[in-house]
């Protein structure tokens, strides 16, 4: 594309919904458009090209892509007005299970194209010029092989946690879930190439990094003997990377959590003690209409063993209101589990049909009202022990990662090994440290704290690696 110079770069702007995976698929996208002479904008009405990075998990989700779509079309004229061309594309799930309804539906979309295939994005931009198209396939070739490796710069300027997607797809196939559609079969990236990207993270000054997969713990990626290697020694491979301090990992299913996996929790500092494990629902009724292949008593013997392996491990999960059949018995078990486990956060969802899905095909759909209740009646508990597990961190220290500004000037905001939000007054030559802070006192959704000492060392090493700090993106 010779008509966009270093001096004169298009314009790209990227809005994403859905998870952690779209998020890291977007810095994807921009990473291999960047060499192709565009540079990102945080101003939609200055883009030249906007693409939509979507999710297909909830129909609430999908229907905010027609809507966006329907604005865009609108900016796109309005720029059209004042001489300017817009380029519009739809990536991510919602590209991936309704492309061709997209194009019928959204004309002035250029571009729909799934999350198996952007690697190929400046082809495809270049084909969208003179016909609109759909790339939906899953391709036979490795998309992160044909992905160009970000700069440090603009790798740091992404923030000191990064994520890293170590594995993609889903086999599981839960009743209610599109994500093995949308997403495909599980497919786990090798390890020198996972390897290979953590340490270019790490160079450029990251200091933590989320092991990302639809089903994290189903990892088997081979190393270079061609033996396959799961997650729990990935984590020891990736904890001896140097000034990478912090491993987290989401989102994993409990029939996946092996023994080397439980031993990384209590063998490795670096593996940060919080999990999430969803669980979905507490009947075992309702666990096995949704296909889950486990008991709630599975469950909970499995978190027996990780908080033997780990004690002070805070827990997470996701829950379903509303599955179809779900009585007033099987929701009481439900809240029954969430008592026992005691979750330090949890995120729960009112049942959403989705098309394609066994789930959606069942006769017995719960009253839109009942599961209406059910989740308000859930999630005022899995805040009420959110605010307990908060409150018991009070007068207790831990090792910060102090990452952004805070919202107060002199503030600094960072994260506390329980991914905890922790605010506290400091200097920002301290942003990319790791801090011992002091917990004073709780905020709504965050802790207040206080330094405890400066860890020179730890700034030192930092301030080196944020020599190349452009910005720091909020
Ligand atoms: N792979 C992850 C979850 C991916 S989707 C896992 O197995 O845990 C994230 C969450 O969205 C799910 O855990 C589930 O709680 C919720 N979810 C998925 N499909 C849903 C649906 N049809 N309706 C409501 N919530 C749903
Ligand atoms: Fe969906 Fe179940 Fe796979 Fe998670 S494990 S992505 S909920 S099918
Ligand atoms: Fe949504 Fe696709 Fe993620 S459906 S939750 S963006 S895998």
């Amino acid at each position: 594309m010779t008509e966009h110079s270093a001096q004169n770069p298009k314009k790209l702007f990227i809005k994403t919904y859905g998870c952690q995976m779209n998020v890291y698929d977007s810095d994807r996208m921009v990473d291999a458009l960047v060499p192709h002479g565009y540079v990102e904008t945080r101003d939609q009405d200055d883009a030249d090209l906007v693409l939509v990075n979507t999710c297909h998990i909830r129909e609430k989700a999908t229907e905010k892509l027609f809507s966006d779509l329907g604005r865009l079309k609108k900016l796109r004229d309005a720029r059209a007005a004042e001489g300017k061309q817009t380029m519009i594309g739809v990536a991510g799930c919602v590209a991936q299970a309704e492309g061709d309804e997209i194009l019928a539906r959204a004309p002035g979309v250029d571009l729909v194209f799934g999350p198996q295939s952007y690697h190929r994005l400046p082809q495809m931009l270049d084909a969208a010029r003179s016909d609109r198209i759909v790339d939906t396939e899953f391709p036979e070739e490795d998309k992160f092989a044909h992905l160009p490796r970000a700069s440090k710069q603009a790798t740091i300027s992404r923030g000191y946690t990064a994520f890293l997607t170590v594995q993609e797809g889903c086999d599981k196939f839960c009743s209610f879930c599109v994500v093995p559609y949308t997403r495909g079969a599980e497919v786990s990236r090798p390890v020198a190439q996972v390897l290979e990207e953590a340490r270019n993270l790490a160079a450029a000054g990251v200091r933590e990094i989320t092991l990302l997969g639809q089903n994290v713990n189903a990892y088997h990626g081979v190393d270079d003997k061609g033996r396959a290697v799961g997650l729990g020694k990935l984590l020891h491979i990736l904890s001896e990377i140097d000034g990478l301090d912090r491993l987290r990992y989401t989102t994993s299913h409990p029939r996946d959590m092996d023994d080397a996996l439980i031993k990384a929790h209590r063998d490795l500092d670096t593996l940060m003690p919080y999990l999430h494990l969803p669980v979905q629902s507490g009947s075992d009724r309702i666990l096995k209409a949704m296909n889950r292949r486990h008991t709630r008593d599975d469950y909970l013997r499995l978190i027996d063993r990780i908080r033997a392996a780990r004690p002070d491990i805070a827990l997470s999960g996701d829950f379903i209101t509303g599955f179809p059949g779900e009585s007033d018995a099987d929701f009481a078990d439900t809240m029954k589990i969430v008592r026992e486990v005691g979750y330090a956060s949890a995120f729960s969802f009112k049942y959403s049909p989705r098309p394609g899905t066994p789930g959606a095909e069942l006769d017995d759909q719960v009253e839109e009202q009942v599961s209406t209740d059910r989740l308000a009646e859930l999630q005022a508990l899995i805040r009420e022990q959110q605010v307990a597990f908060n409150q018991s961190c009070v007068g207790q220290s831990f090792d910060v990662l102090l990452e952004k500004p805070g919202r107060q000037p002199g503030q600094l905001g960072g994260r506390s090994p329980y991914l905890q939000a922790v605010h506290l007054d400091a200097d920002s030559d301290l942003i990319g440290t790791i801090q011992r802070v002091h917990i004073t006192g709780v905020g709504s959704n965050s802790l207040n704290g206080e330094l405890v000492a400066k860890n020179p060392e730890i700034s030192v090493t930092l301030q080196h690696g944020r020599e190349s700090v452009a910005a720091t993106r909020t």
